[in-house]
């Protein structure tokens, strides 16, 4: 990554970007907020913003990237001339540490389960994979802590090598795999007994289900699965080369996101149904649902492990883009600095997940603001740091960069839909970020 133009073809490109927005966003994140706040009615709100408001929002950080080409603290000094606009790649900066810490949460429980699944596979125990108890798993300080430690270390290394190409190559058939495995997870959910009121719970809009909070966290949803405000997407496009059409490959990645989101909607909650689980079970609902639609798959155990690699495969390739910002804006671009950058933010992140993973078990008696310490932390980023740092750059896209030249790096391809875009940009979404935004404080 010495110089800008780190991908020779729009591919290389495509497979960074949407490494980096379907992870855990998606597959982990989505159903759960759907279950708590008001299934269909949320899928719908998701759906309104993730094409209003992100599709947009993602297409201009591709052009801000492709225009800037220069890490995101720097980049809006150099495109404005103003360094105080600087503060909006610091805001995404701020975004992407803490939203790394509590992540890696999450991508530790897929480690210990994933642990949990193959030593039940290698020893040829048939125990039933209910008995992966989460509240357990959860409860236990030290192995949360461990399964974290071991996600950031995977992270660390993948970026410390600058090997991310090889794994954005990988996920050619990665990801096709994770969509295959998902639909045969559907499928077998499907087919449970009971299942069909699950269907109607996340298919079927409820008006009086939509409430301010649910519109504020659907906003927040769509930031976090398309990687939007935290500067991540600008910074990949940064690499990018000028021929890439960044139009497609947002459609691209917003169509990818909606099928992934809706299909572990689909997974989950006829399971839910069907098993008599609560869709309100919170940030556990994945880990505690599945194994019991893997329990009634022949060889469950083993496509369950393949299901948890895949995940694991899919939340990396997200954490990489978390680290890959912080080692852009601290090395300014210099590979030599790249390893120990790579380090000391691994750490730092480390020591702030800790307590993240402790809202779980021995702090889970703090609650303030939004939840948990872990609930406050995902708020900050997904519902203030995001949304603020999407907002900062319209006003930045929409009243100072010069019209004609963002035509030209918008480009010219088969989508000509300039001027819609501009004037929401400009107009439309500033003030649907700040609406929805001032909302939450009351
Ligand atoms: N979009 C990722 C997901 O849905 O899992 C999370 C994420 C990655 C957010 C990178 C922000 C970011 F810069």
């Amino acid at each position: 990554m010495k110089n800008q133009s780190q991908w020779k073809t729009s591919t290389g490109f495509i497979l960074a970007s949407a490494g980096s927005a379907i992870g855990l966003g998606a597959m982990w994140k989505f159903p759960y907020m759907a279950g708590v706040y008001g299934g269909g009615a949320f899928l719908l709100m998701f759906l309104i913003f993730t094409l209003l408001v992100g599709l947009p929002l993602l297409i201009m950080e591709f052009t801000v990237g492709k225009m800037g080409r220069t890490y995101t603290t720097k980049i809006y000094e150099k495109l404005t001339a103003r360094k105080w606009l600087n503060i909006i790649g610091w805001n995404g900066n701020l975004a992407v540490f803490i939203l790394f810490a509590f992540y890696s949460v999450i991508g530790g429980w897929i480690i210990i389960y994933l642990f949990r699944v193959l030593i039940q596979l290698i020893s040829f125990n048939s125990a039933s994979l209910n008995k992966i108890n989460f509240d357990h798993i959860i409860a236990n300080p030290w192995l949360t802590i461990l399964g974290q430690g071991v996600f950031i270390l995977l992270t660390m290394i993948i970026v410390m090598l600058g090997v991310e190409q090889g794994l954005e190559k990988a996920s050619k058939f990665m990801m096709p795999l994770l969509f295959i495995c998902l639909i045969v997870i559907v499928i077998k959910s499907l087919s449970l007994h009971g299942a069909m009121s699950g269907v109607r719970y996340i298919l079927q809009p409820r008006l009086e289900d939509i409430s301010i909070k649910g519109i504020l966290f659907a906003l927040g949803q769509s930031f976090f699965t398309l990687s939007l405000g935290t500067t991540g997407m600008i910074t990949y496009a940064s690499y990018a080369s000028k021929e890439m059409t960044i139009k497609t490959s947002a459609i691209s990645i917003v169509i990818m996101n909606i099928f992934v989101s809706v299909l572990a909607g689909l997974a989950i909650f006829p399971a839910i149904s069907a098993f008599g689980y609560k869709p309100t079970e919170g940030p556990g609902l994945l880990f505690k649902v599945l194994p019991s639609v893997f329990e009634q798959m022949s060889f469950g155990t083993f496509i369950y492990f393949i299901f948890l690699i895949l995940f694991l495969f899919a939340a990396l390739t997200s954490s990489i883009s978390l680290l890959e910002l912080n080692v852009s804006n601290f090395t300014k671009n210099d590979n030599t600095k790249r390893k120990k950058v790579a380090i000391v933010a691994s750490i730092l992140v480390f020591l702030l997940s800790i307590p993240a993973t402790l809202s779980f078990s021995s702090l889970s008696f703090i609650h303030f603001g939004a939840g948990t310490i872990f609930d406050n932390m995902d708020f900050l980023v997904s519902n203030i740091l995001m949304p603020l740092g999407a907002l900062g750059t319209t006003l930045v896209v929409g009243y100072l960069l010069k019209v004609d030249v963002l035509k030209q790096f918008f480009g010219n391809d088969r989508f000509k839909f300039f001027l819609p875009w501009y004037l929401l940009i400009k107009f439309v979404l500033p003030i649907i970020i700040i609406i929805i935004f001032i909302a939450q404080f009351f």
